[in-house]
């Protein structure tokens, strides 16, 4: 059973006790709501590392709206069940008191990377994540931390802050694991209505489809102009973006020909829903 910590000054004793003895240490962090996508990221990281610590912390900074954030699925007793049997020796749930205690005072951004995409439709948003994540990476002492590719740009944003504060951590990407339909698992699908579920496959059905149309040499704005339709067709009431970026620096591209990813993101009854693909380059 891992072991529930609360407090910095405890996570910092083990983590101490831990490198004394010349042990690894992995860091998974998280916002709870836990399904198969974050389970596949602690596997990785007991795969990779002596010790894993599961971060569990609903951020209030990286949410939009009050509404966002209080709707956010929690899950504690669920969460704690599913790590009992995944082997992860700690479980780090810090309460808003030990993250930001009175009078905290600063933000750390991420420039560029977080221009496009999630960045322009969220203001303040990767502000927020990488405030946290440069927090949970000092709290941790962690070796490695692993991220999502589901969340794309901010796995670039944290790799991004790791290189340029000199952060002795190494950021692991980990793919997207995806229901039987395709839908990449995400929290944020428990707040759909069994109706929205069963259109939600939609997004990637569509994203495949012009993933196939750029294989063939097919013209990007004809295949998005398809894909969007068909994203809406699916009682999608907005497609936020529907970008092809070169896959480091996610910057905008005409056609694949270096490596890219496809990125989406759209709302369906409600729910801000994102996903994204590899592009081979043609
Ligand atoms: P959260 O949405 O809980 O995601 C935690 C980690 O799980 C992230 O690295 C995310 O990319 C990964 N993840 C989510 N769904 C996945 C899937 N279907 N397949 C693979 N990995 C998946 O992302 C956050 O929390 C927060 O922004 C956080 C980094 C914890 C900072 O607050």
């Amino acid at each position: 059973t891992p072991k529930i910590i609360r407090t910095l000054a405890e996570l910092r004793e083990v983590v101490a006790g831990w490198k004394a003895s010349g042990e690894s240490v992995g860091v998974v962090p998280t916002m709870g709501a836990l399904h198969q996508g974050h389970l596949s990221l602690v596997r990785a990281a007991k795969a990779q590392c002596d010790r894993a610590i599961v971060t569990i912390f609903i951020n209030p900074k990286q949410f939009n709206t009050p509404a966002d954030y209080e709707n956010y699925p929690r899950t504690e007793q669920e969460d704690a069940r599913k790590l009992i049997s995944l082997k992860a020796d700690v479980v780090y749930v810090p309460d808003g008191a030990q993250m930001y205690p009175v009078g905290f005072a600063t933000t750390v951004s991420v420039e560029v990377i977080t221009q496009g995409l999630c960045g322009a439709h969220r203001p303040g948003h990767f502000d927020g994540v990488a405030t946290i994540v440069a927090k949970l990476f000092s709290q941790t002492q962690a070796d490695r931390a692993y991220f999502g590719e589901k969340d794309y740009q901010q796995l670039q944003v944290v790799t991004q802050l790791a290189r340029d504060l000199d952060l002795p951590i190494q950021v692991v990407a980990c793919p997207t694991i995806r229901e039987e339909d395709g839908l990449a698992m995400s929290s944020r699908n428990l707040l759909l209505s069994d109706r929205a579920r069963a259109w939600a496959p939609e997004l990637n059905r569509a994203m495949e489809e012009m993933a196939e149309g750029l294989a063939a040499g097919g013209d990007l704005v004809v295949l998005k102009t398809e894909a969007i339709k068909r994203i809406e067709r699916a009682r999608f009431t907005e497609v936020e973006y529907l970008d092809l970026r070169s896959a480091d620096k996610l910057e905008l591209m005409d056609s694949p020909e270096r490596p890219a990813r496809l990125l989406a993101a759209a709302w369906l009854a409600g729910v801000r829903l994102i996903d994204n693909i590899a592009i081979d380059p043609l």
